[in-house]
């Protein structure tokens, strides 16, 4: 499945960005409309409209869904991040899981369960969220719990960042998935998100060796947010850059490709000109941009990552 995030106010407002969404991809994240934030922005009361959209617009097309995230420390309403009291917290979020798993039950083809749990630490820890603080580690096996008995056919997923080359926090995931595993939990797959900089991504035998570790656990594996960008971190001239991103892309997608368990690559987004690396706030992620971190221009041209990608497909 080749996959790409996408916004439902950009599919409402820009034909040209839905017909290139239909024509190049197979497989839609909605890039915000499923989070917490948007779905049940007061306790118990619902609202999917957007990203109903998104999944409307994906049956018409054939293309599946992956639904992201339900259970995430970022982009919770303010009311859930108050409350406090393991009960409380226990029964918001049995209930944020299967109305929203049970809302989509049948039309997505898979989930992110848990979102970047880890801490960015050098020696990680579960993120001290309103999950973590009230009910401990054992909100992750709950929630691939109520996700599975909402959707027995969704595969589910534990999606995070910074695993995709040997460190501490890979360590961190591959100890949790290892532990949820042995335990029985209803985990299926491991998102590598690969948001990079084409300066300092890891190398095609490092992001392959780490896919490898996790597959033997009898585990899927997919990228699952890939962007690369050539910002203010990345030296040389525009050429060089676009050059260098056409190889990371290309790089990264053929570790995906030569493993059979590696059954998705979703791009974090359409053209540049809608990337979430636009908005200053998320700066200090990548340096400054602009990071043309997409695959196309904002022209709706391909670029030459385009190409990178289409070649890790073709084994070029
Ligand atoms: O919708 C409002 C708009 O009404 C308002 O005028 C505008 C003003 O800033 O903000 C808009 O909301 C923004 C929203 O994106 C939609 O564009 C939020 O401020 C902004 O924080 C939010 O950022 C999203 C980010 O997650 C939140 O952490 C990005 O779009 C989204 O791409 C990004 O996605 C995450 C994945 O879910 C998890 N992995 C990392 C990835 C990148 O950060």
């Amino acid at each position: 499945l080749v996959g790409a995030a996408l916004a439902a106010h950009h599919l409402t407002s820009d034909t040209q960005y839905a017909t290139v969404a239909a024509r190049e991809f197979n497989y839609v994240t909605p890039e915000n409309e499923m989070k917490w934030s948007y779905v049940e922005p007061s306790p118990n009361s619902w609202d999917f409209a957007a990203a109903d959209q998104i999944v409307a617009f994906a049956s018409k097309h054939n293309m599946k869904v992956k639904g992201h995230t339900l259970v995430w420390h970022s982009q919770l309403p303010k009311w859930m991040e108050e409350l406090t009291g393991a009960e409380a917290v226990r029964a918001a979020l049995e209930r944020h899981v299967r109305t929203v798993a049970g809302h989509y039950k049948g039309k997505v083809y898979a989930w992110d369960v848990v979102n970047e749990a880890f801490s960015d630490d050098s020696k990680p820890v579960l993120r001290n969220s309103v999950f973590q603080k009230h009910l401990g580690e054992e909100f992750i096996a709950q929630s691939f719990r109520w996700a599975h008995e909402a959707d027995p056919d969704a595969l589910l997923f534990y999606n995070d960042y910074s695993i995709e080359y040997p460190g501490a926090k890979l360590d961190a995931v591959y100890s949790l998935v290892s532990r949820l595993k042995a335990a029985g939990v209803p985990i299926h797959g491991v998102g590598f998100q690969s948001h990079v900089n084409a300066a300092d991504a890891p190398t095609n035998a490092q992001f392959a060796g780490v896919i490898k570790r996790f597959t033997d656990l009898g585990l899927l594996v997919n990228i699952s947010e890939i962007d690369v960008s050539i910002g203010s971190k990345v030296s040389g001239d525009l050429p060089t850059r676009v050059t260098l991103q056409r190889n990371t892309y290309r790089s990264l997608v053929a570790a995906c490709v030569a493993n059979p368990k590696c059954h998705s690559v979703t791009v974090w987004g359409v053209p540049d000109k809608y990337s979430w690396l636009n908005m200053p706030e998320f700066w200090t992620w990548a340096g400054q941009g602009p990071h043309y971190p997409l695959l196309f221009d904002d022209s709706y041209g391909k670029k030459p990552a385009y190409d990178g990608v289409l070649d890790a497909f073709c084994g070029r």
